[in-house]
């Protein structure tokens, strides 16, 4: 198969909750404290959906957001791929959902969810980029969505201080003859070694012996923090390395890393591995915490916000999460 066409991040929206959580707030929760949060994670707040939201209407949001950014009509999409580990519910997909609320204009446009916890938005990129590549598929939009909210265990200090809740939506074509913008390389890769570590658990009939089972017929996570630290600092070099290679770049051609924020620690600890300056990667966990899917589209939103984003530059993307799962990018502005 020979792929001919490259492909470009055309518009880019997003939808965060306007509903803040800080650490003191979660300190009134748990027995925690702001500077326990801090010095652990970069974390200062983060932003809850409220009850009765629902995560669809974040999606559709943040897709109507990135298709007028992108100047694409509604009608010219073909496929919409949801990257997602809290769904509203599991059956129909969460892209179905949005299929819905975005209306007829949409006609007949596939629809799925993907499963890749924190690596989602770039599984899902890497196989957007396959599709539009080979001429598969034309205009796809591409929303990463979380709803922590609704899975946390807000008696469990060790994981609900450090996520929070959004939506972000690309949409991906073939960029314009002449261009030297898009998706350079990208890879992914899971070590099944790492299920044990970050579960997404539900009491009923998958799970009846369960050790940590509460039996009130919620989904709940569950964390070995420590374990995950060790993969994620582990990982973060691996995947930037086989990326670079792939793209046939090096570290000091990148002008932003936008690294998954899972932990402002990992991050510079990651970062330092690879020698890159810290004015080039991006961090934005002190204001959103752990968004999972949606923090590497959520980086990006940020730094075209603030100005620093200018076309030409490159970036490289990367993030780990549960499974365990990675994925890393290089996307030419
Ligand atoms: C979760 C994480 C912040 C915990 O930090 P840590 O330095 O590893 O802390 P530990 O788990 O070793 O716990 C140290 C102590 O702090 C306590 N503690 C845990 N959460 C706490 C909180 N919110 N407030 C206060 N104390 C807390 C623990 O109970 C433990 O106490 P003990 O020593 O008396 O047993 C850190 O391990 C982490 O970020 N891991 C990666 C998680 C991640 O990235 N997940 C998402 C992947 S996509």
């Amino acid at each position: 198969m020979t792929s001919t066409l490259r492909t470009g991040i055309l518009g880019i929206g997003t939808r965060i909750p306007d509903n803040v959580l800080t650490n003191d707030d979660l300190a009134r929760i748990v027995d925690t404290t702001d500077e326990w949060i801090v010095t652990r994670t970069g974390i200062r707040e983060r932003r809850l959906l409220s009850p009765g939201e629902l995560l669809a209407d974040y999606g559709a949001e943040a897709a109507r957001r990135a298709l007028d950014n992108a100047g694409v009509p509604l009608s010219e999409v073909d496929l919409i791929l949801a990257c997602t580990y809290t769904p509203d519910r599991l059956c129909p997909s969460l892209a179905c959902d949005i299929h819905h609320r975005l209306g007829p204009e949409l006609g007949s446009a596939a629809a799925f969810d993907l499963n890749a916890a924190c690596s989602g938005f770039l599984y899902g990129l890497h196989l957007a980029d396959k599709l539009i590549a080979t001429g598969t598929h034309r205009r796809i939009l591409l929303i990463a969505l979380e709803n922590h909210s609704g899975i946390l265990d807000f008696t469990d200090r060790s994981t609900c201080i450090l996520f929070g809740d959004g939506a972000s939506a690309v949409v991906l074509g073939p960029v314009e003859d002449g261009s030297d913008s898009g998706i350079y390389a990208t890879c992914i890769g899971a070590d099944g070694e790492g299920t044990a570590h970050i579960q997404l658990l539900h009491d009923g009939p998958m799970h009846p012996e369960s050790p940590h089972a509460r039996n009130d017929g919620q989904p709940y996570l569950r964390m070995n923090g420590r374990e995950v630290f060790k993969y994620a600092t582990r990982v973060f070099g691996v995947a930037l390395d086989e990326v670079l290679a792939l793209a046939g770049m090096s570290t000091d051609q990148i002008d932003f890393l936008i690294p998954h924020q899972a932990n402002m620690r990992i991050i510079r600890a990651g970062a330092e591995r690879i020698h890159i300056a810290p004015e080039r990667v991006v961090m934005n966990i002190e204001r959103y915490g752990n968004t999972a899917s949606v923090s590497i589209p959520l980086g990006i939103t940020d730094l075209l916000a603030e100005g620093r984003l200018k076309k030409g530059d490159t970036l490289a993307l990367v993030a780990f999460g549960a499974g365990y799962t990675y994925g890393a990018a290089v996307v030419k502005w």
